[in-house]
Formats: C-alpha cells, sequence, structure tokens
C-alpha cells in the first residue's frame, strides 16, 4: 500500500525514522551510518532510506521544509506505515541570548505562527510539545555521549523571510530557536498517540547576524547524527520497552 507521497508498503518503515529536511542528506545518512541500507523513497526526490544501526532498523526519511511538507510525510508514516517515533534533525536559528552556533537543542516544546491546529478545532490554543520519553531519553544520551545540549521552546515559523522580523519578542520569551518544521511533527504525533522529537544545530543566529561554516555545520552535525542514532537504539523497544 503506497501513499500519494511515498511509494513504500506497510514494512518498509523501521518504527524509528529520522527525519532530516534535506533527501541528499537523508541519502547522506542511510550510506554514511546505516548498514544494509535500502532505498524505499523516490517520490518527488524526497528520498526515504531503512537499515539497521548496531543491528537495530531505523529508517531516514526526508521531511522537506516548512509544515505543509513535514506535515504531509509525518502524517503518512505515523498513519499509514505503522511508525512509532519520529526523530527530526535539522538545523535552528539561534534566538535566545544563551544560544550560540553550533550548539545543540532539544525542542521541549514549539511555539508556532502556522494555522496548521486550525484543523482540530479546538476550542483554545494547542500546545505541541516533544515526547517526555524521547527528550528524556535523548538528553540522557547527550550527558553520556558528552555533547552539551540546550532543552526549551522552538519557534517554527511558516517564513523563512519574515517583514515582521518578531525574533526579539520570542526571545524575550526564552524561546532557544527558530526552525519550520516541529510544530506540524508534534501535532501529528498527538493526533496520532505517537512520539516526536526534533533536535537542531544552530546554523546562524539572526539577531547577531552570524553564522556557521559550512565545515563547522558538518562538525556539528555528527555530533547530532550521533545522538539522534543513539536515541533512536535506545527508544525503539517502545513506548513500554
Ligand atoms: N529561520 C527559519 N529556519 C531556520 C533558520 C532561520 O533563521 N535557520 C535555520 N533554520
Amino acid at each position: 500500500m503506497s501513499t500519494p507521497h511515498l511509494q513504500g508498503k506497510k514494512g518498509d518503515y523501521a518504527p524509528v525514522v529520522l527525519m532530516p529536511g534535506d533527501p541528499l542528506r537523508a541519502k547522506f545518512i542511510a550510506e554514511t551510518y546505516l548498514e544494509n541500507s535500502v532505498c524505499v523513497n523516490e517520490i518527488r526526490g524526497m528520498f526515504g532510506y531503512t537499515g539497521t544501526f548496531k543491528q537495530i532498523p531505523v529508517s531516514v526519511q526526508a521531511s522537506g521544509m516548512g509544515c505543509p511538507s513535514m506535515g504531509i510525510y509525518s502524517y503518512e508514516l505515523f498513519q499509514f506505515f505503522g511508525v512509532e517515533s519520529i526523530i527530526r534533525i535539522g538545523t535552528a536559528g539561534g534566538i535566545a541570548p544563551e544560544v550560540h552556533l553550533r550548539d545543540v537543542l532539544l525542542g521541549q516544546a514549539s511555539c508556532t505562527n502556522s494555522n496548521y491546529q486550525a484543523q482540530y478545532q479546538l476550542p483554545g490554543i494547542f500546545a505541541p510539545s516533544a515526547s517526555f520519553r524521547l527528550l528524556k531519553t535523548a538528553d540522557q544520551i547527550a550527558g553520556k555521549l558528552n555533547i552539551p545540549v540546550k532543552v526549551g521552546n522552538f519557534l517554527c515559523s511558516d517564513m523563512f523571510y519574515d517583514e515582521s522580523t518578531p525574533l526579539e519578542k520570542w526571545a524575550k520569551m526564552n524561546v532557544l530557536g527558530i526552525e519550520m518544521e516541529s510544530a506540524a511533527l508534534y501535532m501529528n504525533a498527538a493526533r496520532a498517540g505517537k512520539e516526536a522529537l526534533c533536535i537542531c544545530t544552530v546554523s546562524d543566529c539572526p539577531l547577531r547576524k552570524e553564522s556557521t561554516s559550512p565545515e563547522e555545520r558538518q562538525t556539528s552535525f555528527t555530533k547530532m547524527m550521533e545522538l539522534a542514532l543513539e536515541t533512536a537504539i535506545a527508544i525503539s523497544g517502545g513506548k513500554n520497552g
């Protein structure tokens, strides 16, 4: 059974899926970190792979950019492919004063200007948040691996180029970083009764007009990957595992 956007059959994805935004990143992760990886999706060039890491099945599927794209892929993985946990691995702009280039951020919750939650017709404002089990596991593993992490709120924005330049206001609310996918992922996980976490490295600090070089991005990406993969296998026994 394929879906409009994923060509695989049920069982083609592992219970835990890592989701970078960039399809070529998904390919690189599969080729670099997974053993026996098989390509399970090529539709629209939005590559997905399944393989093993330390003998445990893990998939990697690109999400594309923004809530609409993450919304589609994470919905199909949770609802049609039996995926239990999704860990987004991406980049974020640093916002809070204590956040610096190359920091690794764990998104405990996701503020958003996206309209994604309108579909649920709730009589109030929903607070998209990470799975506590995934967050706690990632935080513990980061400690063991000696990878410093900052845990807190993200801003999931629909705009990369935003004329209203509201970042100072979010900084005042101690929001750590800005990215574009966490809210849709957390809402889809909540609606499906499944688990999600966003891990981001800080690629730029827009308020200080700082950005990382490609080499620096690669080093912080490697730390994040190590953390994401170890978290993926630690949680892959399931909610009661
Ligand atoms: N805005 C949105 N998403 C991002 C940014 C940003 O400044 N940096 C990295 N991802």
